[in-house]
């Protein structure tokens, strides 16, 4: 007898720590059938998929190489003709940057029933961690996420001039090494080079870093902390009410003198 066909849920992990998942993403990984992870789910969210869950990693992860994205649609739809309850599991927020529109769109097409569970994006666990607001009354008054990286939708020419006003907080995302290039061009734009940043490296986790420095500053902030995690580059004003120490484990406090 043909099965049932089962579901896809495009489920957000959050940044990397379990306990910032939402409860929807936690029901929807802990009753997963077939679970496809990105290279950004932390091993402490796959964990709490069952046993007997099948579990496939689709990113770029120790070495391995990432999985084309016609690869990883083919099988989201096979497994889910097989009846099983598949869970895709992106890092931060499925809807940013994460593809969920093209997966969506192409179970769809299939006839495949879909569910998106938001989650929590990286710009948003920085500022929560280290104690800044993305906006703030009378100094920021909107927020741009963006991709220092030309391939997935880079700042075209009016992106660059909205990221330039000084009363948007801008989020960059990707590209780590095009990061430095990104804060020139706004200073091209017009941003001023004294305008704070905050470049945070596995935000949301409990080894996160964050380095604040200034736009025209950035390059030698990054190259002296050598990071090799995930960074968001927060751009503006409010990054300045940050409180780098306060969610920094004593160690690295130790370290930092
Ligand atoms: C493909 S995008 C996915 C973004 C994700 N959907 C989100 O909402 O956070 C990957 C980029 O997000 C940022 N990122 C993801 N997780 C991060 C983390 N824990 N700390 C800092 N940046 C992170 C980095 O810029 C990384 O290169």
């Amino acid at each position: 007898m043909p099965h049932e066909p089962g579901r896809v849920r495009l489920v957000g992990a959050g940044p990397g720590s379990a306990d910032l998942l939402t409860v929807r993403a936690l029901r929807a990984v802990e009753g997963a059938q077939a679970l496809l992870y990105d290279a950004l789910v932390s091993d402490e969210v796959i964990a709490l998929a069952p046993a007997a869950c099948l579990k496939i990693q689709t990113g770029k992860r120790a070495g391995r190489t990432s999985m084309k994205q016609e690869t990883i649609n083919r099988l989201m739809l096979r497994l889910a003709r097989r009846g099983l309850d598949v869970v895709r599991l992106k890092g931060g927020d499925p809807s940013i940057f994460g593809r969920v529109g093209e997966e969506a769109a192409f179970l769809h097409a299939c006839g495949i029933a879909t569910e998106v569970v938001p989650g929590v994006t990286a710009a948003s666990a920085a500022a929560a961690q280290f104690g800044f607001p993305l906006t703030h009354r009378g100094e920021a008054r909107r927020l741009l996420l963006a991709t220092a990286t030309t391939q997935d939708s880079g700042l075209t020419e009016g992106g660059w001039a909205a990221a330039a006003d000084p009363e948007t907080t801008v989020a960059l995302y990707m590209g780590r090494d095009r990061l430095e290039a990104a804060a020139q061009r706004l200073i091209a734009q017009g941003r001023s080079p004294a305008t704070p940043v905050m470049a945070v490296e596995n935000a949301g986790r409990p080894d996160a870093r964050a380095m604040p420095g200034t736009l025209a500053g950035l390059g030698a902030t990054l190259a002296a902390a050598r990071v090799t995690g995930p960074v968001v580059l927060i751009v503006g004003e409010v990054t300045a009410q940050a409180d780098v120490f306060a969610a920094m484990p004593n160690d690295a406090l130790a370290e930092a003198g």
